[in-house]
């Protein structure tokens, strides 16, 4: 969803030019996350104003409109400090259009001008509220709110500094945000906060850093943002007292230092790797080049400081390399992302699986009453696809549920169960709700995501980091795989002392073993999936049939069809076949189906018979060497052989490929398909 980039130099010379480009160059890390419009502010260089550019679509088309408008030689001038600010808007309050984008303004003077990510829920009320101050709005959105609330509160409280004026600000607000904020009063400083959306401070200074951790400034001031008067018929704005710093250590200050503000790493790795993740309600501000961070009120638990994480993310992580797309280099990193969800892990030698994250809390999990996995879209297919296995291994009643169902039901949780919440950003909205409540609960909470420092990683009692790399392609691949192997592994460690199970998990172990081998055989299978995307890609619809441990593949394979190709597709049980979606077979039908040997390859082959007998024409997903199997059809895609647990891993590869050749030759966009975004975090 949307993307937040700041940047402020401070004491390190910079271009205004230099400056724009590092905000494009932002912007661009943070396409993938889906968006529909653009936006920059920055200081004009004959006055103090701040001049803004936006414009409807791709960063590109705001790269274009930044050289024509900002071309002048004063362009070029080193400024000594400056402030940036850039967004990627997905529209969810507004149609895109330039009004609508971000950065969003206080007045026609451009006073203040904010970006923001998240949805402010009670934007009416405080809109009305200001209205009757008469401030007149431009846009639809609910972030201009923000922008006039800080000026309404700047004339009211002129003493005030731009911190303090964003902490009353965001004690006001309502939903989920994060914003960075600019002010043409307050040159060469930036306010960012953050309140269920996610954001992060990155530093750069020349020399090391002084120190590792940034210490939390806590107001005087006890009345906590959830205790203060909400205001919610018009958020009347009233002003809490001033807060003042209680802390005896002193802020980060750095002589000749630059900071970055962004909604996610993958935005900042390039320039640095030092970063810190805000939590809710803190409100870091750089000012004078210092940077500190507040929060108004002091719990009990609350740290002192907030870490500076290193990140471990490589700047070629990022980028395209060699291929055309993000998905397609994502997919062919598979035999290399599954060994690093394993690796440090699986110990091949001795047979044995350890998961760091999660070992102290194994007895407590093997006491347990149930096991959920919750998700949404691919990360609850995954938790489709090992359901079974975990089952299995376990012998726990395991519940598969999609977050935003689960919520939906209020569905009735215990203090001993045991809630997994699997997500590749670890910030979708849904499963972050599902998490919340099932912690209210008592339960415990293991998060599986992809994203260090993530909200969902974050507020987990323990977890799997599942060491995928950077999933920058909006549709999930080598996330799911790593996913499926997480959960794979965590079955292998809950029945380590199951002697009867002792076999089982050896022919497991094996086959992890092999699987990176087994992935580069099907990876040579794409140029014959490609042919068999030159016969699909023009059909309406495809369905995918398959029963087992390769149902999931199915669901799986059908949403990547769905989002990247924009056909219809439909993912079937086979077992289901005759309860319904048998009436969609003819000979014009396009159908594939998953028919390997294992303990379900009779029911598959029936269910095979089914639709050859009604003219239909299935490709089939087929072993290796499977002759009579073969023989049902004129077209097949043979896979190595795997234990049986592990065959979802090696049928979705063939189904990511496919949905990827279809999309190219529909001419889709396949990293950031239409209407898409890749962190969901609005409900
Ligand atoms: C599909 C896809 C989505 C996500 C879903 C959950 O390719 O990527 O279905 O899987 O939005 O996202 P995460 O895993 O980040 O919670």
């Amino acid at each position: 969803m949307c993307g937040i980039f700041a940047y402020l130099n401070y004491l390190t010379p910079k271009s205004r030019h230099e400056v724009l480009e590092l905000l494009l160059n932002g912007l661009k890390r943070l396409e993938y996350r889906g968006y529909d419009s653009t936006g920059v502010a920055i200081d004009s260089p004959q006055t103090s104003d701040i001049v803004m550019v936006k414009r409807c679509g791709k960063v590109k088309v705001l790269e274009d409109a930044i050289n024509e408008h900002f071309s002048g030689k004063e362009y070029d001038e080193p400024v000594l400090t400056h402030v940036g600010i850039a967004h990627t808007r997905w529209a969810t309050h507004g149609v895109p259009c330039e009004t609508n984008s971000h950065p969003q303004r206080s007045d026609d003077e451009n006073s203040f001008v904010v970006v923001h990510n998240g949805i402010v829920t009670n934007y009416k009320d405080v809109k009305t509220f200001l209205e009757k101050r008469g401030y007149v709005f431009e846009s639809d959105t609910d972030t201009e709110v923000i922008a006039k609330l800080v000026h309404h509160l700047w004339k009211k409280h002129p003493g005030y500094s731009f911190r303090e004026l964003v902490e009353q600000v965001i004690q006001q607000l309502e939903g989920a945000f994060a914003i960075a904020i600019k002010s043409k009063h307050f040159p060469g400083e930036c306010v960012a906060s953050r309140r269920g959306s996610p954001l992060l401070v990155g530093i750069k200074t020349k020399t090391r850093l002084s120190t590792d951790h940034i210490p939390i400034l806590y107001g005087k001031d006890e009345k906590s943002p959830q205790t203060c008067e909400k205001d919610t018929e018009a958020a009347k704005a009233k002003v809490l007292p001033r807060t003042e710093s209680t802390s005896e250590f002193m802020p980060l200050e750095e002589k000749e230092v630059e900071y970055f503000f962004a909604s996610d790493a993958s935005a900042v790795i390039e320039h640095t790797n030092r970063v810190i993740y805000l939590e809710d309600d803190d409100v870091a501000a750089v000012r004078d080049g210092t940077l500190s961070i507040h929060r108004l009120k002091k719990c009990l638990d609350d740290p002192h400081a907030r870490e500076i994480t290193t990140l471990k993310m490589e700047i070629q992580q990022i980028m395209k390399g060699n291929y055309d797309y993000f998905m397609l280099k994502e997919i062919f990193e598979q035999p290399e992302s599954v060994v690093n969800t394993m690796r440090g892990r699986v110990r091949f030698d001795s047979k044995s699986v350890v998961l760091g994250g999660i070992k102290e809390f194994i007895p407590e999990i093997k006491r347990c009453r149930r096991l959920m996995l919750i998700g949404c879209g691919t990360s609850y297919h995954s938790a489709v696809a090992t359901r079974q296995l975990l089952e299995e291994l376990t012998e726990l009643p395991v519940m598969v549920e999609l977050a935003s169902d689960f919520l939906d039901r209020n569905t009735p949780i215990f203090r001993d169960d045991v809630c997994f919440f699997i997500s590749q950003s670890g910030e979708t909205a849904d499963s972050l709700m599902a998490l919340r409540y099932c912690k209210q609960r008592g339960a415990l909470i293991v998060g599986i995501t992809n994203t260090v420092g993530s909200s969902i990683c974050r507020e987990s009692h323990c977890g799997v980091h599942i060491n995928a790399g950077p999933e920058i392609g909006v549709a999930s691949t080598k996330a799911y795989t790593s996913q499926f192997i997480s959960l794979v592994m965590f079955a292998l460690v809950m029945s380590e002392d199951r002697l009867s199970l002792q076999q089982r998990r050896l022919e497991i172990i094996q086959a992890l073993y092999e699987l990176p081998e087994r992935i580069r055989q099907v990876l040579k299978l794409d140029s014959q999936v490609q042919e068999l995307a030159k016969d699909l890609f023009q059909h309406k619809s495809l369905l995918i049939m398959g029963r087992g441990y390769n149902f999931a593949t199915c669901l799986e394979g059908a949403l990547k069809v769905k989002e990247l190709t924009y056909m219809h597709s439909e993912g079937i049980m086979a077992g289901e076949l005759k309860h319904g979606p048998l009436a969609l077979i003819d000979d014009r039908m396009p159908v594939m189906m998953i028919v390997l040997r294992d303990p379900v390859y009779i029911k598959c082959i029936n269910a095979l018979q089914q639709v050859t007998s009604r003219k239909g024409c299935p490709i089939i997903i087929c072993e290796e060497g499977d002759e009579e199997t073969k023989s049902y059809s004129s077209r097949s895609l043979e896979i190595p052989r795997t234990v049986d647990c592990l065959q979802g891993i090696l049928t979705v590869i063939p189904m990511q490929l496919l949905s990827y050749h279809i999309a190219v030759l529909r001419g889709c966009d396949v990293d950031c398909p239409r209407n898409l975004a890749k962190s969901v975090t609005v409900e």
